[in-house]
């Protein structure tokens, strides 16, 4: 291996977006890390290969979407592994959509009895779940489901998932696709590097040592939720409402009225160090778009969320936390000040919050259990590496 090591490299093409470039980062490390040679001597080691001449490639790994790389790892005659950064049932309704495109949709996607059938052996996936909106149009959606799947050259596909979380998900891939899944992640876990692209604004820390232990509301709703000034009126008087602390994540310039309502009981901030917030006690919830790397950080420390999902899979994310793991409520319709009020006192100090809170936290022991040594990540993770080193 080591031998190896020093004369082959891996070409890593991530998609220019934080939720794509935080997990690939993650993705480089732990394979270094994994490595039997120390860092230093990788380093040496990849220092050493810049300076060589040779193409001596052992594989490229590439963020789905950037699905180019594959036809240039077919020219080259490249091995090739697909990266997916998010969930393993996204990849799933992918697929699905795929498939029905090809049998020219039989079924009616319209019809509310079948918008209700579950997708056969993927519970609680159901018809009107498969985000056919995600990408643009549904063209648009179809062409790159094709594209990402139909060219068969692919040694195996990367998932940043855990068997804990999706595994009905993962066994249909593993079927469907014939190439070996690779579901190795919560891969922020397996790191210590921030890469963030943003600076983070560690003031927030300072404000939650000063809170109640599980008080705080977090909230965070991605980069291209686009938010109406109404919603985020109403937003600021439920909080305000709810007496509960709550720290938020806005880049844009709040009016007035909002900025005065939110400095009394809140703390904005226009980039949080999210996984630092989210370890942190006086967190009590986490009021998320549901971006796979959020919903994935949220659930490793155990806290329940308030899903309030706006475009890509976010929904899907959203359901599956929902119905599935049960460890959040869904925000749906308009957002009103009276129902944020009342799904805050839900989460935060209701029964009903602290039953959420405990399947998190089980959730979150079997997800750092999977990425120790031995466990179903580890192990995956080494597969992974064995693949690479022949
Ligand atoms: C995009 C898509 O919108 C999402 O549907 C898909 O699942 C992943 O790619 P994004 O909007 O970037 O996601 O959200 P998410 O996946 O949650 O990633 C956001 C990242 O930014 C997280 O790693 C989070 O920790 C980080 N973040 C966010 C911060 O570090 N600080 C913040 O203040 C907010």
């Amino acid at each position: 291996m080591e031998k190896r090591a020093e004369k082959r490299r891996i070409v890593l093409v991530p998609f220019p977006a934080q939720g794509h470039v935080t997990p690939f980062i993650q993705l480089g490390q732990a394979l270094i890390k994994l490595n039997k040679t120390s860092e230093e001597s990788f380093k040496h080691c990849l220092s050493q290969l810049m300076l060589q001449q040779d193409n001596d490639i052992a594989c490229i790994i590439y963020d789905e979407l950037m699905y180019f790389s594959e036809a240039a790892a077919k020219e080259f005659k490249l091995p090739s592994v697909i990266f997916s950064t998010v969930s393993a049932t996204s990849r799933v309704c992918g697929c699905v959509l795929s498939k029905l495109n090809a049998e020219k949709f039989l079924i009616d996607m319209e019809d509310p009895e079948v918008q209700d059938k579950v997708v056969d052996d993927l519970h609680p996936l159901t018809y009107k779940d498969l985000p056919t909106s995600g990408m643009g149009t549904l063209d648009r959606y179809l062409e790159l489901c094709r594209e990402i799947f139909n060219r068969g050259t692919a040694s195996g596909i990367i998932i940043n998932t855990a068997s804990c979380l999706e595994s009905s998900s993962l066994s249909w891939l593993q079927q469907e696709l014939g190439i070996p899944v690779y579901p190795l992640g919560p891969l922020h876990i397996t790191v210590s590097t921030n890469s963030s692209l943003l600076e983070e604004d560690m003031s927030c820390i300072e404000w939650l040592n000063k809170q109640k232990p599980r008080s705080v509301i977090y909230i965070s709703l991605g980069s291209k939720a686009h938010m109406e000034e109404k919603e985020v009126l109403e937003m600021a008087w439920g909080l305000y409402d709810s007496n509960q602390p709550f720290i938020w994540v806005i880049s844009k310039s709040l009016p007035e009225e909002v900025s005065k309502i939110v400095s009394e009981k809140g703390y904005i901030v226009k980039w949080a160090p999210q996984n630092q917030v989210l370890a942190h006690p006086a967190v009590g919830g986490f009021w998320s778009h549901c971006g796979w790397n959020s919903s994935l950080e949220c659930i490793v420390e155990g806290v329940p969320m308030i899903c309030r999902p706006f475009g890509d899979e976010q929904k899907l994310n959203a359901k599956y936390i929902e119905s599935a793991w049960r460890i959040g409520i869904r925000l749906k319709g308009e957002v009103e000040r009276g129902q944020v009020k009342r799904i805050l006192k839900r989460l935060i100090t209701d029964d009903e919050g602290a039953d959420m809170r405990d399947r998190s936290i089980g959730f979150k022991e079997k997800l750092k259990a999977s990425v120790r040594v031995g466990g179903s990540s580890y192990n995956t993770l080494d597969e992974l590496v064995k693949f690479l080193e022949t």
